[in-house]
């Protein structure tokens, strides 16, 4: 039976992605972005869509009110900026996209929408941009601010954003540049248009002064998870990410969601392709987990307990972390994550030690076991959610890179379910390949 043909996007961060597992020369040897550049090589020969960098504004102290165990554990800092990785690493690569994150919170959006036009042109049509609108008090107060709007605000501040940042893109038609050399005009001011744009929030006058970019707009990205969420990457976006809570059926269902929620805003659904987050977890020959070390179980347990702290906002050392999940916890950010952990204190007697040591997977979905194993069970999950494509989640398996580019990825393509070679050029191209 033919498979499915899937994308594959590769998720990472412009930080130590993982320490201790990879030791001291790698820890301190990415920020010269020598590791990245090589990561996109393989990751390119392997035929990945996209390297995607999250990020934030932060260095967490959320865990016991101290910055401590945030940066002994390069949980979420040290983290060097994403968007001028992006040109270094399109130096010694040809087609792979490279998506980076920036908020729409922080930045003003000329500069952005500037910044992102000439990293376009810089990776000749490789660039992406995952827009987020941050949810952490901390950066709001790196920014002058007391804390940030509500949620929905910072959306509808973000539509307009967008809305914005798409104008001074299109305020250089292309073939604006015409450089004559008989009538020595450089530039065609028929081409170039002034904006004017008045929102709510935000006032423009345009146009951008850079060149129209290879794509014209970078691919825009999005994570929406909440109502408001949802209807604004439907909106907006081109590369959905998701989450794989929920099963196949939960999957199934959410890219359905985007896709008619796309189609009621008069897109073409097959424009936009939601690619589910996933971590894979490759053994070695002989197809056993390798037994962790009571040192790497404890050094896994407290990096995640402190990661859960800043992005849940909760004071995980406040509590017995060898008692049945406490029902008392309150969070300040997302809670659905948080009633998971209490249901599973409540229902099955579990810990927060059981629940931060097993590490990932809260999703359900294991793509664990042999190279074979891994590939099986992948394509079986995107046969039955019919696409688009999985994010896989870097940080923490450098070790396992070699097994995955080598190994798991030649046998999704022996399977006809990836692709063997790219066909178009740009990023929006090789996304809208199939
Ligand atoms: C794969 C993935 C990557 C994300 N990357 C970032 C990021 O780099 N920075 C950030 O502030 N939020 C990031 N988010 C959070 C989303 O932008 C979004 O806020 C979250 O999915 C919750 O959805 P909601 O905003 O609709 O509630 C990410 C979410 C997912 C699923």
């Amino acid at each position: 039976m033919a498979h499915t043909k899937f994308h594959l996007g590769y998720f990472t961060k412009f930080g130590a992605t993982s320490w201790p597992g990879d030791g001291k020369e790698f820890g301190s040897q990415w920020a010269d972005g020598s590791y990245h550049k090589e990561l996109a090589k393989m990751l390119e020969a392997a035929k990945f869509d996209f390297v995607f960098f999250e990020d934030s504004l932060i260095v967490g102290d959320r865990y016991a009110n101290s910055m401590e165990l945030d940066l002994k554990n390069a949980t979420l800092s040290p983290k060097l900026d994403p968007l001028p990785l992006l040109p270094l690493m399109a130096q010694d690569t040809s087609h792979i996209g490279l998506i980076a994150t920036a908020s729409t919170t922080f930045y003003p959006p000329y500069l952005l929408a500037r910044l992102l036009s000439t990293i376009d042109s810089l990776t000749k049509g490789r660039a992406g941009w995952n827009m987020v609108t941050s949810s952490e008090r901390n950066a709001a107060m790196n920014f002058g601010m007391d804390k940030l709007l509500p949620p929905n605000e910072r959306y509808d501040i973000a539509d307009e954003f967008v809305e914005l940042c798409k104008k001074l893109w299109d305020s250089w038609e292309e073939g604006a540049l015409v450089a004559d050399t008989e009538t020595g005009v450089y530039v065609d001011h028929n081409k170039v248009h002034t904006v004017n744009f008045e929102g709510k929030h935000f006032r423009s006058r345009g146009p951008l002064n850079t060149l129209r970019s290879p794509q014209g707009y970078p691919v825009l990205a999005q994570a929406g998870a909440s109502e408001r969420g949802k209807q604004f990457s439907s909106k907006n976006a081109e590369v959905v990410l998701g989450m794989m809570t929920g099963g196949v059926p939960g999957m199934k269902a959410y890219r359905q969601e985007i896709r008619d929620r796309a189609e009621k805003q008069g897109r073409n659904p097959d424009d936009i392709k939601v690619f589910f987050l996933t971590p894979v977890e490759i053994f070695p020959e002989g197809g056993e987990r390798p037994e962790m070390t009571e040192a790497e179980k404890q050094s896994a347990f407290e990096h995640n307990i402190v990661m859960a702290s800043s992005s849940l906002d909760v004071d995980f050392s406040q509590y017995d972390v060898d008692a049945p999940v406490p029902q008392d916890i309150t969070a300040g950010g997302h809670t659905s994550a948080l009633e998971y952990m209490k249901k599973a204190g409540r229902e099955e007697g579990k810990s927060l030690r059981d629940l931060f040591s097993a590490g990932k997977g809260a999703s359900g979905m294991d793509f664990s076991g042999t190279v074979e194993q891994v590939a099986e069970k992948m394509m079986a999950v995107m046969d039955e959610v019919g696409g688009d494509g999985f994010l896989i989640e870097g940080s923490g398996y450098n070790r396992q890179l070699p097994d995955l580019v080598n190994g798991v990825i030649p046998a999704l393509q022996r399977a006809g379910a990836v692709r063997t070679e790219y066909e178009g050029t740009t990023l929006r191209e090789i996304l809208r390949e199939f």
